[in-house]
C-alpha cells in the first residue's frame, strides 16, 4: 500500500463517516429550534454504499474511520454497519461521536460489533443547563452512557465540551475536577463561529484562558494522548487518571497536521470541514462505479484539499450546517 498525501504532504489515513444528519437534540449553537432542512430518505447512503467507499479508501490508505452525524445512533442498526466496517482488513480503528443520550442501551452491541471507542459530546454538568443548550431533557441519559460505554470497554471514553462564553465557561472546573475524581478524559474545544441561519452564535473562549483558569486548580503536566493522533493537545493533574485536552481550531489552527477527508451522509466526499468543495460519490455508486473509479475520486478529493482554513477571514459556512457534515 503506498499511502495518500495531499498537495501540502500531510498523510491522509483518517475518514469521517456522517450517517445521518438527523438529531434528537437541538443544541443552540448548532440548530435552529425547529430543525434544518432534513435530507430524504433515498438521498442517504446505505450501509452498503458506505461500506464500498471504506472498502476503496482502505485500499488507499485509510485506516481509521470515525462515525458521526448528526446524531449517528439516531439511523437504525448502527452496529450493522459497525459490524460491516470492522470486517475490513487494514481498518484498525472504529470510533464514534455522539451527543450520548441514546447510547447506554446500544453500547454493548456496538462494542461486540467492532466498534473501539466513543467521543460523547457534554457541553454541561447541569440538567437545567443542559436543557437549555439542548432544548433536551437527557442529561442522565448521557451519564449513563459514559458509564456503560466504559463499562463494555469503550475506551477511552472521551467528553468533548465546547466552551462558550456566557453559556457554560463557568464550568469548565467542574469538568476538569472529573479528571480527578472519576478518571474521565476531558477535551475543551473553541467555539467556531462559523454556523449561520437561526442559531445562538456564542463569542469563542480561547484555549489559553481556559488554561489559565484550569491552573488554579494545579499544575498542567504535559502528556500523551491516551489514544489517537488528532488535533488536541494533552494535559493531566499529577493526581488525576484522566486528561485534559485543548482543541484550538481558532486560536491556533491545526490544518498543517490534518489527516482526514469527510463522507456526508447524502455521499459527498468533503475534503474540508470549513470549505464547500465536495464530490460527489453517490450516483457514481448508483450507476455501479468500479473499485478503481471510486479510487480515483478519492484521490481527487485529497488532491482538493485546501492548505487550512478561512476562520481568521471572518469565513463562514455558507451551505451546509455542521450537523450534515459531522462536526
Ligand atoms: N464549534 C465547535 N464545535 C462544534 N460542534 C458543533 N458545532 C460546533 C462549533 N460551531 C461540536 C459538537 C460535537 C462535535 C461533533 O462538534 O458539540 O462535540
Ligand atoms: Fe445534535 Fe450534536 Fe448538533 Fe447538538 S451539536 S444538535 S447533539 S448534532
Amino acid at each position: 500500500m503506498t499511502g495518500l498525501s495531499d498537495s501540502f504532504q500531510r498523510p491522509i489515513n483518517y475518514l469521517r463517516i456522517s450517517v445521518t444528519d438527523r438529531c434528537n437534540l437541538r443544541c443552540i449553537y448548532c440548530m435552529p429550534e425547529n430543525g434544518v432542512k432534513l435530507m430524504q430518505h433515498q438521498d442517504i447512503l446505505t450501509y452498503e454504499e458506505i461500506n464500498i467507499v471504506v472498502q476503496a479508501a482502505a485500499q488507499m490508505g485509510i485506516n481509521k474511520v470515525r462515525i458521526t452525524g448528526g446524531e449517528p445512533l439516531v439511523r437504525l442498526d448502527l452496529p450493522r454497519l459497525v459490524a460491516m466496517l470492522a470486517q475490513i482488513d487494514s481498518i484498525d480503528d472504529i470510533s464514534l461521536t455522539t451527543n450520548g443520550t441514546m447510547l447506554g442501551g446500544c453500547a454493548a452491541e456496538l462494542k461486540s460489533a467492532g466498534l473501539k471507542r466513543v467521543n460523547i459530546s457534554l457541553d454541561t454538568l447541569n440538567p437545567d443547563r443542559f436543557e437549555f443548550i439542548t432544548r433536551g431533557r437527557s442529561l442522565a441519559d448521557v451519564l449513563e452512557g459514559i458509564e456503560v460505554a466504559r463499562s463494555v470497554g469503550l475506551e477511552p471514553v472521551k467528553i468533548n465540551m465546547v466552551v462558550m462564553a456566557g453559556i457554560n465557561d463557568d464550568e469548565v472546573l467542574d469538568f476538569a475536577a472529573r479528571t480527578i475524581d472519576d478518571g474521565w478524559h476531558v477535551r475543551f474545544i473553541e467555539y467556531m463561529p462559523v454556523v449561520t441561519g437561526g442559531v445562538v452564535v456564542p463569542p469563542t473562549v480561547p484555549v489559553s484562558e481556559v488554561r489559565k483558569r484550569l491552573e488554579s486548580m494545579g499544575v498542567l503536566e504535559s502528556c500523551l494522548p491516551a489514544v489517537g493522533n488528532g488535533p488536541a493537545r494533552y494535559f493531566r493533574f499529577p493526581q488525576a487518571s484522566g486528561t485534559i485536552g485543548f482543541i484550538t481550531p481558532v486560536s491556533e489552527h491545526f490544518c498543517f497536521q490534518c489527516n482526514r477527508l469527510r463522507l456526508t451522509a447524502d455521499g459527498k466526499l468533503r475534503p474540508c470541514l470549513l470549505a464547500e468543495d465536495e464530490i460527489d460519490l453517490r450516483q457514481p455508486l448508483r450507476d455501479g462505479i468500479s473499485l478503481n473509479g471510486l479510487k480515483e475520486l478519492i484521490k481527487e478529493a485529497v488532491a482538493r484539499k485546501p492548505r487550512g482554513h478561512q476562520l481568521s477571514n471572518g469565513y463562514r459556512l455558507q451551505g451546509r450546517p455542521f450537523s450534515q457534515v459531522g462536526g
